[in-house]
C-alpha cells in the first residue's frame, strides 16, 4: 500500500516528538547526576552558599570579576581582603582608586579593577546599591561580559542562565563528545549548556560544572572513573575523552624584549614611575622602562630616568601577558642623594610596596635587582 505524503508528515512528527521527549529525558537525569554529586562533594570556597542556598551578590560579582583568566588559589586571599576592607557596593564606591588599584596588585589584568570600581560605582548610584539580576542588565555594566553575567545571574539570583568558560567547554565537549575543534565549536557547545541548565538549581549545576572542570574533568588526565557523568559521557564511552577538546592551531607567542632601570636608595627606596593611562599595565606603578626593543643598537640608555653606573643583572626578567612574552633586561644602580632626582616619580620603600600598585612584573624586577645590586655610586656619575 502507498503512504500518502500528509501520513509520510505525521509520522516524521511523531519520530522528532519522540526524539526531543528522549532528549529531555537524558538531560534531566545528566542535571540530576550532578546536582546529587554537588550536594554531596561542593567545594567550599569564601564567596560560595552552601548547595540550595543564595549566595550575597556582591560576593558573587566580586568573586566572578576577579576569577576570570585568574585561578580559584590565587583569588582567595585577593577576594578575602576586599570583602573585608569593603563589604558592599556603596563602601567599594567611595573608595579611593589608588587604593583599590593597590589592593588589586598582583592579581594581574588591571583594566578588570578599574572596571570594578567603575561597575561598583554605577551599582551604587544607578541601582541603590543592588546588583540586577538579569543578564541583559549584567552585560550593560563595566567588566561584565557574557560569562560573568550568566554566572551572576544563575549563582546570585537562581535564574536559569547557562555560563561557558574554558573549563565548561572542556566538560561539555567531552558530555557530547563533540570532535569540531574550538573555536568553532563555540556556538555548539552554547546550545548545550542552554538546554542542559535547570530551571531550578542553575546556580549549583553552574558551580558544579566548575568544579567538575577543576578536580575531575581535567585537561589531560580526566579522572573519568570517579566521575559523576561516567554513564552519561559520550567522549569517554568513545575513548578520546582525554583528547577533547580539540583545538584550532594556535599562533605561537611572540617574544617581545625591553629593559628596566631599578634605582636604590641606600635608605631602602625603590624608585618608581605611574605609567601611561592608556596601554600596558596602564595607571599601575612600575620602574622606568624603555620601549620595546626592535633592534640590537636601540639606545637604551636614552630611556634611563637618570645618568648613573648601571650594572645589567646577567639574565632578564621574563612575564607572560596574554599576546606575548616579555624579557625585560633589568639595569641597576644605586642612588646616593635621591633627593636630588628630578622628573616625575617617587621612592618608594621596599618594606612597604604592598602600598603601592605594583604589577607582579615589576615586583619580580625589583626582588632580582635586590638580590643582585651593586655597590653605590654618586649620582651624577656617567655609565662608561
Ligand atoms: N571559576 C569561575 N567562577 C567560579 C566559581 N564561582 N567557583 C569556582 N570557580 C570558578
Amino acid at each position: 500500500m502507498l503512504v500518502g505524503s500528509s501520513d509520510m508528515r505525521t509520522s516524521q512528527k511523531a519520530k522528532d516528538v519522540n526524539a526531543s521527549s528522549a532528549r529531555t529525558q537524558r538531560n534531566t537525569r545528566t542535571v540530576r547526576k550532578l546536582l546529587a554529586w554537588y550536594r554531596a562533594t561542593h567545594r567550599r570556597l569564601p564567596w560560595r552558599a552552601p548547595p540550595g542556598k543564595r549566595q550575597d551578590p556582591y560576593a558573587v560579582w566580586l568573586s566572578e570579576v576577579m576569577l576570570q583568566q585568574t585561578t580559584v588559589q590565587t583569588v582567595t586571599p585577593y577576594f578575602l581582603k576586599f570583602i573585608r576592607r569593603w563589604p558592599d557596593f556603596k563602601a567599594l564606591a567611595s573608595a579611593d582608586a589608588a587604593e583599590v588599584m593597590s589592593a588589586w596588585a598582583g592579581l594581574g589584568y588591571y583594566s578588570r579593577a578599574r572596571n570594578l570600581h567603575a561597575c561598583a560605582k554605577k551599582v551604587a548610584t544607578d541601582f541603590g546599591g543592588n546588583l540586577p539580576s538579569k543578564e541583559e542588565e549584567l552585560l550593560k555594566l563595566p567588566g561584565i561580559g557574557p560569562y560573568t553575567a550568566a554566572a551572576i545571574s544563575a549563582i546570585a539570583f537562581g535564574r536559569k542562565a547557562a555560563p561557558v568558560d574554558g573549563n565548561i567547554e572542556r566538560v561539555l565537549s567531552r558530555l557530547r563528545a563533540i570532535e569540531e575543534p574550538l573555536p568553532l565549536s563555540k556556538p555548539r557547545i552554547r546550545d548545550i549548556a542552554r538546554e542542559l541548565a535547570p530551571s531550578r538549581g542553575s546556580g549549583d549545576f553552574a558551580q558544579a560544572m566548575m568544579d567538575l572542570g577543576s578536580g575531575i574533568c581535567i585537561p589531560k588526565a580526566p579522572a573519568c572513573l570517579i566521575c559523576p557523568w561516567h554513564d552519561e559521557c559520550d567522549g569517554r564511552k568513545r575513548g578520546i575523552a582525554a583528547d577533547l577538546p580539540r583545538r584550532a592551531q594556535k599562533k605561537p607567542r611572540p617574544t617581545r624584549r625591553g629593559a628596566t632601570f631599578v634605582l636604590l636608595s641606600e635608605a631602602g627606596e625603590v624608585f618608581l614611575e605611574r605609567r601611561a593611562g592608556k596601554g600596558l599595565l596602564a595607571g599601575m606603578h612600575g620602574t622606568p622602562v624603555t620601549p620595546f626593543l626592535e633592534h640590537a643598537l636601540d639606545d637604551i640608555m636614552a630611556a634611563a630616568p637618570a645618568r648613573l653606573t648601571y650594572k645589567r643583572l646577567p639574565s632578564p626578567v621574563t612575564h607572560t601577558f596574554t599576546h606575548f612574552d616579555l624579557e625585560l633586561d633589568v639595569h641597576v644602580a644605586c642612588v646616593v642623594s635621591p633627593e636630588e632626582m628630578k622628573g616625575p616619580g617617587e621612592w618608594a620603600p621596599l618594606k612597604n610596596l604592598s602600598a603601592f600598585a605594583l604589577p607582579t612584573l615589576f615586583r619580580k624586577v625589583i626582588r632580582a635587582a635586590v638580590a643582585d645590586a651593586p655597590t653605590p655610586t654618586k649620582k651624577g656619575r656617567r655609565s662608561p
